[in-house]
Formats: structure tokens, C-alpha cells, sequence
């Protein structure tokens, strides 16, 4: 099982390496084929201006931007871990592959340095960040950038509503706690999600016994967060949240309140605020019809390939698209002969997809929300990457399906781009993944990847300012944690959080 699971991971791993390959861009070049030539602009990811006298280096070979932005570096054949640094911006590496008398073409987006990232030195600092007068600091986040739900359950199901909140909490100068605490969310303006879908109307039939405001997995919209899996935090899964407040205001990004309080006593240790993030805005309608738009996508199904969906909603017997097609995401193993539910969505529509654009974020927001919702908006979103950069084209994803990817549990990794200092843990998703390379062994595999990060997609920094009010409440910035004082005491070093 393990085995088998391997060789697909490295089939997948093998098709990530392609997708940097495409980013890095090609081009033709004149030197010897034992090496080759990279080549970029250098920008400031805020202004979008070229940034002049950046180091790009590796090792002792580097090349400086001029005044254009443009710097030129020769390298030998291979993989290599190409760093740049400015003054007055964070210094960042990243993966590229040089090919035989090639040039490939490498851009950067800088991110302005925190003032104390380049004078930390004096103790004073650690006066300096909120967090500084808490004792209790309490970092929490979504699985996922983005939840997709329906705005109507009335013919077939693609996934139910289901957002997963994770926290963390930690005692400063005394490391993560687990017990004797309890921590409880709440969503001030979502407490009737019932009032905003007819999910619930229809759960039963797709086998779910759920009562009203409360998710497939027993989980209600406001309650107490159970303790993890690696009893590290504290996980509350499958709240049924929709985009909809409870006065009917469309909001994608409503935060959840975060409280800490010690068991024993009652009194509140901590308290944040976090996006849950979910939205309906998946466009079917773009192409099936305005109107009737899911009744006509049962037609179609059934004309295509010759089964009842039609008939069977008229019975009053529905369908969850899982039933037949295998889906990862809700655990469901499908029917054998059918294709699973990414394979046969991204595949069926690789060619449907009307526009030039076929090949940009703007093609996957046809189905993924979406020009309105603006999934895409971490970090990576800053430094120009599309959803196509990471994930591949309509195309290359149904290869790679067709090939044996495992939808949902086998996805693109930082690793693949930034290298192994900054990588997911073997074989695991980023999601799941901790950091094992930090400044101090007793802090290995203490701390998720999203505590400091957050989630795909929205990785701090986000463009969505909604999502980094937790940086902002513990350090007074924007940035993912890198200060070391929001969870320790003492003075110390600060050297990079990934050693
Ligand atoms: C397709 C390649 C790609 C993938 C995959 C990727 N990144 Fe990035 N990342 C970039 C690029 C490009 C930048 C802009 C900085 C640069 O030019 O290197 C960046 C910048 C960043 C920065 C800011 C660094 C700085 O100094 O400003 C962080 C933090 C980051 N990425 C985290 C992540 C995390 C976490 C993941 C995985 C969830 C991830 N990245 C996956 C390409 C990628
Ligand atoms: C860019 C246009 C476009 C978008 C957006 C789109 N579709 Fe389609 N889809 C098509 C076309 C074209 C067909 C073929 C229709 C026909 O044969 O009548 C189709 C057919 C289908 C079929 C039947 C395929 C088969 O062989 O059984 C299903 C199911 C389907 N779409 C589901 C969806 C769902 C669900 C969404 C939204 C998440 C969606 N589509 C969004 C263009 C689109
Ligand atoms: C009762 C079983 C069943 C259900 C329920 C079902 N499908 Fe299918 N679907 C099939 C079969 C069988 C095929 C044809 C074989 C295949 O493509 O694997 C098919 C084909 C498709 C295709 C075309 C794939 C291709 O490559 O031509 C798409 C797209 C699709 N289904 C989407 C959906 C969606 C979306 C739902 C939920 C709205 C759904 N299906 C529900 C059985 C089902
Ligand atoms: C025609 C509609 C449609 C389009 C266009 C579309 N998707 Fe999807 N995608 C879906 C649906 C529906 C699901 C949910 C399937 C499930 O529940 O397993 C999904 C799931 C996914 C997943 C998670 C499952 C997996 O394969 O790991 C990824 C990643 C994904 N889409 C990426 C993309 C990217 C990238 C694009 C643009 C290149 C894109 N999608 C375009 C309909 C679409
Ligand atoms: C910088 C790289 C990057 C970009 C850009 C990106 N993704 Fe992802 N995506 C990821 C990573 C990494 C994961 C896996 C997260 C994990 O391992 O927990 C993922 C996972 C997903 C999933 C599965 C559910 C989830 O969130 O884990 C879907 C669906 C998805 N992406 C769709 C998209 C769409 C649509 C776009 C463009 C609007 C996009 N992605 C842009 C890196 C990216
Ligand atoms: C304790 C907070 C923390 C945790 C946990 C953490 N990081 Fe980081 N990460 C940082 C900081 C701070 C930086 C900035 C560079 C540095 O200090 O090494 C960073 C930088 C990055 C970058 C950008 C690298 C570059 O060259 O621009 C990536 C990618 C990244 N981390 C991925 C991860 C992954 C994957 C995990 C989990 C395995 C993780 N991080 C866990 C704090 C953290
Ligand atoms: C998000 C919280 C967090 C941040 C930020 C953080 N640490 Fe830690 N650190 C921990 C945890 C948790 C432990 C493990 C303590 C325990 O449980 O015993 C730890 C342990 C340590 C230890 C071992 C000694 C001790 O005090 O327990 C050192 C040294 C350390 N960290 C250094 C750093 C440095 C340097 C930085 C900044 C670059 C940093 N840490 C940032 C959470 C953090």
C-alpha cells in the first residue's frame, strides 16, 4: 500500500519538476552545453517597479540587476538554488533548471523587509511587537484557502458545505499547550446558516443525517474545537458555513472569534479573529444556462452517457457526483469503471473552455470561485504565479490525472519551488505538514506550516486584507511569523526560522 502510494508520489513529483521546467520558460542561448544561462527582471512585489543592484547568487557565482531590473547568470547544467537579496527586501530562493546551452528565463518578486528583519540587533526590540505585553498567543487558520459550497442542493451534490478551522496555542516563553485549556469558536454574523441554502432540505437524500446548522460531520456553526490528530492544536471540522451572512450580505471571508479560555477557571487566555473562507460562486452557469442551470446539467449527463439523473430527480431520489465518480475530498470510493470527479470534470471540459485564456487563473475561475470571490490571493498571487503556474493547465492536469495523481491528496508543494530548506514533510501534504528544520531541535515539529503561513492560496501576505489580522495582532505587520517574540520571552538570535 505504502509502495504503491511511492511510485505514484514520485510519478506526480516528477510532472511538479515539469511545471517549474514551464515556469522557468525557455529560450535558446550560445554557450557550451555543459552549461547554460538564467536570466530575469527582478521587481518589487508591491510597486511592480525593477529593482536595480539585486544579488542574484549561488555560492560564490553572482550576477547584480541593472537599472532595468535585468540580471544575467551563467550556471552549469542541473538543478540549482538560486538566491537574491536587495537591501531593504527579504532575501528568497528558488528552484531552477539550467539546460544545455539554454537560456531559461527566471523572474523575482521581492517583499519589502520588516525595519527589525534588518535592525533587530538591540534587545529593546523584544519591547516592540504587540504580542510582547501577552501571555498567551493563539495562532489559527482554514485547511483550505477557499471552501467551495452550492447555492442549491435541489438536484445533485458536489461537495457539501464544510469548512475546517485549526488553532494553535501557545504559552509565551513556555512552548504549544494542549490541556487545561478550552478553545471555542463563534461566528458573530453566521449563525443560521439554514436560512441562506437548502442544504439541509436535502441532506438525508444524499445520505446524510444532519439537523439544521449542523455539518456532515456533527460539527455546528459555533462550539468548542477538539484536539488534533498530533495532538498539537486544536481542530473544530466540516462547520457549515455559506457565504452568506445572517442578514443575507454575501461574504466570502466572515472570521470566526477565536477563544482561549483555562478550563478550570473560566477566565479567557487568548482571543483572535480568523477567516473561514467559502463561497458559491462556482459558474456553471456561464455555460449550462442561467436558469434551470443545474437541471440542465443532469440532461446533459444523462444524454452523454446514459444514465437517469433526469428521471431519478423527478422520483425524488438524488445524487452526490461521488456515488459514481470516486472522490477524495468526501472519502467516497465512487464505482470501478468511472473515472473520478477531478479526472472527469477537468477532463471533460479541457476543450470547452471558451477563451484565449485557457491557460491563466481566469479559465479556472470558470468553475472555481472566481472573478467575484478572488480565491487566489496569497502571497504567490503578489508575485504574478496563476493557478496554472502551480497546478498546471486544463490540459496538463487531466495528464496527469489520467496518469494516476490521487485528486485532493497528491497536490503541487513549496518544495518544488523553493527548495528542500523550505519544504512540506515527506509524503504529506503542506496542510498537514510541521516545521522540522527550525532554529532549535526542542521546536522541531512543534508548529504546522499554516500557523506561520496560512493556507494555500491565501498565504500571508494576502491581498485580502481580512486574512492577515493575526500577523497584524501579534507583530503589527503582514507578514507570515517570523518574529520570535511572538511566542518566546527571552532574548535571542533571531537567524531565519528555516535553518
Ligand atoms: C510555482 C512555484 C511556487 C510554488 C509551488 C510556491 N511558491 Fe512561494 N513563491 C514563488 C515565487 C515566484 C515567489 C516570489 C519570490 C520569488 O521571486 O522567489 C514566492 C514567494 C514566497 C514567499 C515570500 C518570500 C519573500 O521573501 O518574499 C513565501 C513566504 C512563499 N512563497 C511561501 C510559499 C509556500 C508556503 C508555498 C506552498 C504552499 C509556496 N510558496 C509555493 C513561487 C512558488
Ligand atoms: C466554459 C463552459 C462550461 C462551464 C463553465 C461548465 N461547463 Fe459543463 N459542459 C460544457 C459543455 C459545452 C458541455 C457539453 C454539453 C452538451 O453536450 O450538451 C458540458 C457538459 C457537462 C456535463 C456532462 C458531461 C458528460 O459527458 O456527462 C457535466 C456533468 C457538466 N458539464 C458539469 C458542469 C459543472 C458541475 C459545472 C460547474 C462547476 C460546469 N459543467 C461548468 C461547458 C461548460
Ligand atoms: C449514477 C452514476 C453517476 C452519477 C451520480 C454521476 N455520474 Fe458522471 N458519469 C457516470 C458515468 C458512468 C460516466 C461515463 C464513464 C466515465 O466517464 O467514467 C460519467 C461521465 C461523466 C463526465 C464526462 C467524463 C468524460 O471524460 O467524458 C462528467 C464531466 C461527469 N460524469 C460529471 C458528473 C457530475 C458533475 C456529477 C454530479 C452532478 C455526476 N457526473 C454524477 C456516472 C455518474
Ligand atoms: C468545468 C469546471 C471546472 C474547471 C474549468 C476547473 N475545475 Fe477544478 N474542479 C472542479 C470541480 C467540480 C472540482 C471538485 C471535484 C471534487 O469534489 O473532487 C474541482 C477540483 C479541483 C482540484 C482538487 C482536486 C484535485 O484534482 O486535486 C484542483 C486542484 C483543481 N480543481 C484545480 C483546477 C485548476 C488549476 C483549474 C484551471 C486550470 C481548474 N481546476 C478548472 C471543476 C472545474
Ligand atoms: C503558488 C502555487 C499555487 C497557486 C498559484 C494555486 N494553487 Fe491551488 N494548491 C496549491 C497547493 C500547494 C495546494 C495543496 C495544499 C496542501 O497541500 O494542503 C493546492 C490545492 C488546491 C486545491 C485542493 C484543495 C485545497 O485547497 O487544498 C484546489 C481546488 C486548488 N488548489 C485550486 C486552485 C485554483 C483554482 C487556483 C487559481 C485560482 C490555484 N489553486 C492556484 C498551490 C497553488
Ligand atoms: C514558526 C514559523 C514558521 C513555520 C512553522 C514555517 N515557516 Fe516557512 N517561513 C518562516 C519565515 C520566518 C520565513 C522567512 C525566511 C526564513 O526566516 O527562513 C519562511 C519562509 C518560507 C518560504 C519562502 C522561502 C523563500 O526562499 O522565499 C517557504 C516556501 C516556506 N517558508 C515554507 C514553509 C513550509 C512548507 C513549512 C512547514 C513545513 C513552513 N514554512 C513552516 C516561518 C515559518
Ligand atoms: C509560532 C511560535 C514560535 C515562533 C515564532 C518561534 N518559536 Fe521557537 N519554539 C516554539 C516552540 C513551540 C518551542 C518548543 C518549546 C517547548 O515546547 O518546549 C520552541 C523552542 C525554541 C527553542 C528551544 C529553547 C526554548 O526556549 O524552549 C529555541 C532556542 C527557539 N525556539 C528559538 C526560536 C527562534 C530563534 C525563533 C525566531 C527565529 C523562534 N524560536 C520562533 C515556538 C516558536
Amino acid at each position: 500500500m505504502m509502495g504503491g502510494m511511492g511510485s505514484i508520489i514520485f510519478r506526480c513529483g516528477m510532472a511538479m519538476l515539469l511545471f517549474s521546467l514551464a515556469a522557468c520558460g525557455g529560450g535558446d542561448g550560445g554557450t557550451t552545453a555543459t552549461s547554460g544561462v538564467v536570466s530575469g527582471v527582478v521587481t518589487d512585489a508591491g510597486t511592480g517597479m525593477p529593482l536595480a543592484n539585486a544579488v542574484v547568487s549561488e555560492g560564490a557565482a553572482m550576477a547584480t540587476t541593472d537599472a532595468g531590473g535585468v540580471y544575467t547568470l551563467v550556471r552549469p547544467v542541473g538543478d540549482h538554488i538560486l538566491t537574491v537579496s536587495a537591501a531593504g527586501y527579504l532575501t528568497t530562493s528558488r528552484r531552477c533548471t539550467v539546460a544545455p546551452g539554454a537560456t531559461v528565463s527566471h523572474d523575482w518578486w521581492l517583499t519589502t523587509a520588516h525595519p527589525a528583519y534588518i535592525d533587530y540587533s538591540s534587545a529593546g526590540l523584544i519591547s516592540t511587537i504587540p504580542a510582547s505585553t501577552m501571555n498567551y498567543v493563539v495562532l489559527a487558520w482554514n485547511d483550505l484557502g477557499m471552501h467551495c459550497a452550492q447555492d442549491d442542493y435541489s438536484a445533485f451534490c458536489i461537495l457539501p458545505p464544510f469548512n475546517t478551522l485549526h488553532a494553535q496555542v501557545i504559552r509565551r516563553g513556555g512552548g504549544v499547550i494542549t490541556s487545561g485549556i478550552t478553545v471555542s469558536y463563534s461566528f458573530a454574523k453566521k449563525a443560521n446558516s439554514a436560512a441562506n441554502t437548502n442544504f439541509w432540505q436535502y441532506a438525508a437524500k444524499y445520505g446524510w443525517n444532519a439537523a439544521p446548522n449542523v455539518g456532515i460531520t456533527g460539527t455546528p456553526l459555533a462550539g468548542t474545537m477538539k484536539v488534533d490528530a498530533n495532538s498539537l492544536g486544536f481542530v473544530a471540522e466540516g462547520i457549515p458555513l455559506t457565504p452568506y451572512d445572517d442578514d443575507g450580505t454575501w461574504d466570502p471571508y466572515a472570521t470566526a472569534a477565536i477563544t482561549v479560555t483555562d478550563t478550570a477557571s473560566g477566565a479567557v487566555l487568548a482571543t483572535t479573529q480568523v477567516v473561514a473562507p467559502v463561497s458559491t460562486e462556482m459558474n456553471c452557469s456561464n455555460c449550462h444556462g442561467m436558469t434551470n442551470t443545474y437541471q440542465n446539467i443532469l440532461q446533459a449527463h444523462d444524454r452523454r452517457n446514459g444514465t437517469t439523473l433526469v428521471a431519478d430527480r423527478a422520483a425524488g431520489t438524488l445524487h452526490l457526483c461521488g456515488e459514481c465518480h470516486a472522490d477524495n475530498a468526501l472519502g467516497l470510493p465512487g464505482k470501478s469503471g468511472v473515472k473520478n470527479l477531478s479526472l472527469a470534470m477537468h477532463g471533460f471540459h479541457q476543450d470547452k473552455l471558451v477563451s484565449a485564456g485557457a491557460s491563466t487563473s481566469s479559465a479556472c475561475y470558470n468553475c472555481h470561485p472566481g472573478p467575484r470571490t478572488n480565491c487566489l490571493r496569497g502571497t504567490m498571487f503578489h508575485a504574478s504565479q496563476t493557478c496554472t503556474d502551480c497546478h498546471g493547465d486544463m490540459g496538463t492536469m487531466t495528464r496527469v490525472l489520467a496518469n494516476g495523481r490521487q485528486p485532493w491528496l497528491q497536490e503541487p508543494r513549496c518544495g518544488d519551488c523553493h527548495g528542500s530548506g523550505h519544504q512540506e514533510n515527506s509524503a504529506t501534504l503542506y496542510r498537514n505538514s510541521v516545521l522540522t528544520n527550525s532554529p532549535d531541535p526542542k521546536m522541531d515539529g512543534r508548529l504546522y506550516c499554516e500557523a506561520c503561513h496560512n493556507s494555500t492560496h491565501a498565504e500571508y501576505t494576502s491581498a485580502n486584507p481580512v486574512d492577515n489580522g493575526i500577523p497584524r495582532q501579534y507583530q503589527g505587520d503582514s507578514y507570515w511569523i517570523w518574529n520570535c517574540y511572538v511566542c518566546h520571552t527571552d532574548y535571542m538570535p533571531m537567524p531565519s526560522m528555516h535553518q
